[in-house]
């Protein structure tokens, strides 16, 4: 673990680290989320980070010292290079969706539940799309603590099954994941529990920056030139710039890529923020995708997503959700990589790009692949073609192959 601060994104006020800190307080938790700053002038790093490492081979570049049976079961995910495949230079993928969950939401959980255990805690907290609440119920069911999950009651089953499994007590409400948000953090705060959720808690961006780490790591630190990310609250695509600038800083790269932030067309109120230009202001919209991972109208890390990708000259794109059904289908059938909705978004905009002549055969493109398939198959339903021959059909059909 290393020593750090808690910075506010928006006054730049400092604070020290207390169990119950979550936002700055003169700016409040939407427009006040912290940014753990550390004082790399006394590092020394060298680029001999394990290929397949898991995240507990970043813990010097951390906020938490590691203490659960299943730290080195989060991290160290596939990292796939197709070359001069897809039109592009390199097309690589990196594939949080065989994580212990199922999806890159491991890597900001693991921190939330040391953390808790640190501050002697005996529950958590958090409210989710459905990933981030998997991915707490799974990783913190072997501890002592106690896991309270907010979810929307539309969320598939596939995510709700894991949180039955995991035994954790499942508040499932009528109503969007902007709202079980809202009652997750009256109800919780009032309890004392721990609170895991996007934004909200600072520490949890630091797990999430380490996919970054590992792309570079897997590709012998070279960085690509750009890179796709699906965007909801906006937390993944921050930790993702934070991971590179610290890299650059660290001197493991010689350059940041293009970061691609990607919406759903009918989900994109952090696009709309950014493209509106500073001084950024959160907004709220009533929101409907397909890709219901990213399905956020009041997303909670804006300004950090904001002000970050201002800092590596980022950019969001939106896509329309025919777009991501067809994707799930392409990515799947042309890399064996099955994502769920959220994921497939980055291959959706990267057709976008090339059929824009915005990127090139001279490229390199990594896409963050965030979620399996398996956890959301309704989207992916209108791809089944089912069959019932009987076997002498069966035979007669495949004569003609
Ligand atoms: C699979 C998947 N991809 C992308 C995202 C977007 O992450 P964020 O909400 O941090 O923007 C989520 C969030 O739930 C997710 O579950
Ligand atoms: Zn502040």
């Amino acid at each position: 673990m290393r020593d750090y601060q808690l910075r506010c994104i928006s006054c730049g006020k400092s604070y020290l680290e207390k169990s119950d800190l979550y936002w700055c307080h003169d700016c409040g938790p939407l427009k006040g989320t912290l940014e753990i700053i550390y004082d790399f002038n006394q590092i020394n790093i060298s680029k001999n980070f394990s290929k397949k490492g898991d995240i507990t081979q970043f813990e010097d570049l951390l906020p938490v010292k590691f203490q659960t049976n299943l730290d080195q079961q989060v991290g160290g995910t596939p990292f796939i290079k197709f070359n001069h495949q897809f039109g592009v230079r390199e097309l690589m993928i990196k594939f949080d969706g065989v994580s212990l969950s199922g999806s890159y939401k491991d890597r900001a959980s693991i921190i939330a539940i040391n953390k808790a255990l640190q501050y002697g805690k005996e529950a958590i907290f958090c409210a989710s799309t459905g990933n981030a609440a998997s991915s707490l119920a799974i990783l913190s069911a072997h501890t002592a603590l106690k896991t309270y999950i907010f979810v929307p009651s539309s969320i598939p089953s596939a995510k709700l099954a894991q949180l039955h499994a995991a035994g954790a007590e499942v508040i499932a409400i009528q109503g969007s994941y902007d709202e079980a948000f809202d009652l997750s953090m009256e109800i919780g705060l009032k309890k004392g529990w721990y609170c895991r959720n996007s934004a909200i808690n600072p520490y949890l961006l630091e797990g999430k920056k380490t996919g970054a780490y590992e792309i570079i790591i897997q590709n012998d630190y070279v960085a690509p030139d750009f890179c796709f990310v699906g965007v909801g609250d906006g937390t993944i695509i921050s930790s993702i710039c934070k991971g590179f600038m610290e890299f650059k800083q660290l001197g493991l790269i010689d350059k940041i890529p293009k970061v691609i932030g990607v919406q759903a067309e009918g989900a994109a109120t952090l696009k709309k923020v950014y493209d509106s230009g500073k001084p950024y202001e959160p907004i709220f919209e009533t929101v409907s995708t397909v890709a219901d991972s990213i399905s956020v109208g009041n997303p909670r890390d804006v300004i950090k997503a904001c002000t970050y990708m201002e800092k590596i000259n980022g950019e969001f794109l939106t896509v329309s959700d025919d777009e991501i059904i067809h994707s799930i289908q392409s990515l799947t059938s042309e890399t064996g990589v099955f994502s769920e909705p959220a994921g497939a978004v980055g291959y959706a905009a990267l057709q976008k790009m090339k059929n824009d002549g915005r990127i090139s055969h001279e490229d390199t493109v990594c896409l963050f692949v965030t979620g399996n398939g398996l956890k959301d198959i309704k989207s992916a339903e209108s791809m089944i073609k089912r069959q019932n021959f009987s076997k002498e059909e069966a035979r007669k059909y495949l004569e003609g192959v």
